[in-house]
């Protein structure tokens, strides 16, 4: 149990870090969260114009995934899960920012990278392809990480799957207002400025 919370603990510290928050003010793009839908993530931070920081909000929050597992897994495969958990929760609910973050998904991807590549694989493909055709960031989110567990459990990965089911819960619960603008046709498209 140590380790457990050892872990839940860094990956909560670690994903709490608001990389496109941080990222857009230093580039003195003011607050991300004042423009688009209002999130701190790469989707909004390529709502700026800005294509280098929102690559590199992709990847800093995705890394703050990858690592905490890792470092984690050195102490086995329970601190592992818990740290990937908790580098989720973090990005979702960073004490920071008044427990308001982002909606997951590049961290979910960082996660991922770490516990299963083939799955990360499987996920790349789905969001590319819906992604590409569709231009909505979120809906290929939700259809890619609704699949993600499925995958997990059919690559035999029993307990990270389920640890998946939990990810990807929170993360359609908070893409609760992009599901609504799709429905109701309102959705901004990729790139689309706000
Ligand atoms: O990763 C978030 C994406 O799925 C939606 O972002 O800014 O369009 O709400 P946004």
């Amino acid at each position: 149990w140590p380790l457990i919370l050892a872990g839940l603990a860094l990956g909560y510290l670690l994903g709490s870090i608001p990389f496109g928050l941080i990222l857009t003010k230093f580039a003195g793009l003011g607050d991300v969260r004042s423009i688009g839908s209002g999130n701190i993530g790469a989707t909004n931070v390529l709502r700026t114009g800005r294509k280098g920081l929102a690559a590199a909000t992709l990847l800093l929050d995705a890394l703050k995934g990858t690592l905490p597992v890792l470092i984690a897994g050195l102490w086995g495969e329970g601190p592992a899960l818990a740290a990937g958990l908790g580098a989720f929760l973090g990005h979702l609910f960073p004490v920071w920012l008044g427990f308001k973050g982002g909606k997951g998904v590049a961290t979910f991807l960082g996660v991922l990278l770490a516990l299963s590549p083939p799955a990360l694989l499987a996920f790349a493909a789905i969001w590319l392809g819906l992604a590409f055709t569709l231009k909505y960031s979120s809906l290929a989110a939700l259809v890619a990480s609704a699949a993600t567990p499925l995958v997990l459990w059919a690559l035999d990965h029993r307990q990270v799957a389920l640890l998946f089911l939990a990810l990807a819960a929170l993360l359609w619960w908070k893409h609760a207002p992009n599901i609504r603008r799709l429905i109701g046709g309102t959705e901004g498209r990729i790139g689309q400025k706000g």
